[in-house]
């Protein structure tokens, strides 16, 4: 049996980079009978960037529904949100932040990418990747799927658990990263990696007119309707290859290299593909979401499912410390 854990923020509603990218793959790889899935809402590190509890409590809903819409079972796995077992992450990180060396965290991109405004940058944000690390070997994870960008954070765990072990003893098991190399960083409307952080992302649960909004603001060239386009520089493009059909995507190819074909056909054609391939997930979603009694039911069963890992954990921990 291997244990998966994967964790996702609440800092703003889920995406198709957050569903392409990590939803999909966990949830498959949930599905396998050796695998026993720990799937949580990080609603503690979205700490760092929203500074408002109704909005937080919102994200954290919508986050949870499109994990059940996109299939995650929960009977099977373990569903919960981090702030429900607070006490058990914040503990480890705490003594994981004592093994955690200060310029790793200043080389970890969750901070690097913002250090150019010091002034702007919160504790929580530095020590991110400690909290991280504390996610995973609390309930002794073998594998975690994330998305390309999560690469160095995952390492970062690695060594950070590795270096509690020859400090105190052998309690941690230590992950590995799975990346799928099959799926890229998925870009936003904007062409930078979409990011609810970047307010650039692709909702999928959008009501239809919403939807078809989002998709026609994705940034294009100025190349005019009649002449030929290159559908390998553009974003409309690359979010339809990752959606569509093979035989759809070659003809979409066809027509930019035609001409007389324009972007907002392109777009047409990548909202309809949207529309009709998250349908079904869409009923899901929106049916937690106006029942929030039902997903509150799971994330509870779920929370107390495990804290009873969470616990075991401890007390070993606390153990080798000295602290039981
Ligand atoms: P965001 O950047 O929108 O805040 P998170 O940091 O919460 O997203 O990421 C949650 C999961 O989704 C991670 O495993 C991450 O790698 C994946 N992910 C996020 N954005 C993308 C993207 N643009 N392409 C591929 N995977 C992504
Ligand atoms: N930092 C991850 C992200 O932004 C979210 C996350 C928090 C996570 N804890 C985790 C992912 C533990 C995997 C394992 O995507």
């Amino acid at each position: 049996m291997s244990r998966i854990l994967t964790g996702i923020q609440a800092s703003g509603k889920p995406h198709l980079g957050n569903i392409l990218g990590a939803i999909q793959p966990a949830v498959a790889l949930s599905k396998k009978p050796d695998n026993e899935s720990f799937l949580f809402i990080a609603d503690l590190h979205s700490m760092t960037s929203i500074k408002n509890a109704a909005q937080l409590k919102e994200n954290t809903y919508a986050v949870a529904a499109a994990w059940l819409a996109c299939g995650f079972d929960t009977d099977k796995n373990y569903f919960y949100r981090q702030s429900r077992l607070a006490a058990y992450h914040t503990e480890l990180m705490w003594y994981l932040n004592c093994q955690t060396p200060f310029p790793m965290l200043a080389n970890a991109h969750s901070f690097k990418d913002k250090s150019d405004k010091l002034a702007d940058i919160n504790a929580g944000l530095f020590t991110y990747p400690v909290l991280q690390a504390a996610d995973i070997v609390l309930y002794q994870a073998d594998f975690v799927p994330v998305g390309k960008d999560q690469k160095q954070h995952l390492e970062m765990s690695k060594d950070i658990a590795a270096a509690f072990n020859r400090t105190y003893g052998e309690i941690f098991t230590l992950p590995e990263s799975l990346i799928d190399e099959a799926v890229m960083v998925i870009p936003g409307i904007d062409g930078q990696k979409m990011s609810k952080s970047y307010n650039n992302y692709i909702d999928v649960f959008l009501p239809e007119n919403d939807l078809y909004k989002v998709v026609k603001k994705i940034v294009t060239d100025a190349t005019p309707l009649e002449e030929p386009k290159n559908p390998d520089t553009c974003n409309v493009f690359k979010l339809f290859t990752l959606v569509a059909d093979s035989e759809k995507v070659a003809k979409m190819r066809a027509n930019y290299l035609a001409g007389n074909y324009g972007y907002g056909h392109a777009k047409k054609e990548l909202f309809e593909v949207l529309w009709t391939k998250f349908e079904t997930e869409r009923d899901i979603y929106n049916h937690y979401l106006s029942h929030l009694d039902l997903l509150e039911e799971k994330l509870k069963e779920g929370e107390a499912k495990a804290g009873i890992i969470a616990a075991q954990t401890m007390n070993g921990v606390r153990e080798l410390l000295g602290f039981n």
